[in-house]
């Protein structure tokens, strides 16, 4: 199995259930929330070449095309993902790969990407360090790094929200490594096998990304807008803090 193991198996028994989620466009915070916020984020991708780092099912790199991008290569562990993505009605094999592989072992030359997109990859277990210096050796040093993901400050998994009746973690879980374990709940829709996710606090994080040799330069933390919450209240009960956080990187030349 490639990949972390608890990672990449429960990635397996849900594979079904992501790629219905994703395809039917059930998941509010996707729809309305990260994705219009990273492809702003993302910008102009006409020409370029792209690697989209743990692409499951490949949405976003058929969207990446549809956008201009010259060459984009999906990448991750699930060969369910991969399948699904090759398999899709809109796959452009000519513009479009997709690898059965790991991200902190890229089948890519080096600097051979103008873009390195990370969207909703959850953090490496065993040595999560390494995939930052895969993506800084596949990079040109022109290119940029985006990383979306939960946000490491605030995320607490839904069942401890509910069991604790609140969004605390301890001190030492922060400074520490957190791991949250949970199924999903999407749209009443259950995910077959609990995910696993861990956590570094943001300076660890950060760290990870500088030491690959990287500087930050910028960073948004996606959020309902206050048009977005008065015309649904679903959003002030299920955003209660920010659960994002994107970070545009560059290599440090
Ligand atoms: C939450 S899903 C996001 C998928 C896609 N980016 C999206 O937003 O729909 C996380 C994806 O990362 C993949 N993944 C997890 N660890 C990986 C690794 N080490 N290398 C490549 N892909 C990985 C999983 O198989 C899964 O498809």
């Amino acid at each position: 199995m490639l990949g972390d193991e608890r990672v990449s198996d429960a990635y397996a028994k849900n594979a079904e259930f992501w790629i219905t989620i994703v395809r039917d466009k059930l998941d509010p915070y996707q729809t309305l929330l990260t994705d219009p916020a990273l492809l702003d984020f993302i910008g102009d991708c006409e020409g370029l070449s792209v690697l989209d780092a743990g692409c499951g099912e490949g949405y976003l790199t058929r969207e990446l095309i549809r956008r201009g991008a010259d060459h984009v290569a999906g990448v991750d562990t699930c060969r369910e993902f991969v399948d699904a993505a090759i398999g899709h009605p809109e796959h452009q094999p000519g513009r479009a790969s997709f690898h059965h592989a790991d991200v902190a072992d890229l089948p890519l030359a080096e600097d051979s990407v103008d873009l390195v997109v990370v969207n909703r990859l959850p953090n490496g277990i065993d040595q999560p360090e390494t995939r930052f210096r895969e993506f800084a050796r596949v990079l040109k040093r022109s290119g940029r790094l985006i990383l979306l993901g939960m946000h490491p400050c605030f995320y607490a998994a839904r069942a401890e929200r509910t069991a604790a009746g609140s969004d605390d973690f301890s001190i030492d879980d922060y400074f520490g490594v957190r791991t949250v374990e949970q199924r999903f709940n999407v749209e009443g829709k259950v995910s077959p096998a609990a995910s696993v996710q861990q956590f570094y606090s943001l300076e660890a994080y950060i760290q990870m990304i500088t030491s690959a040799g990287f500087v930050i330069a910028d960073l948004r933390e996606p959020h309902p807008t206050v048009e977005q919450r008065r015309q649904n209240p679903w959003w002030d009960q299920n955003f209660r803090r920010p659960l994002f956080l994107m970070l545009e990187c560059i290599p440090n030349n």
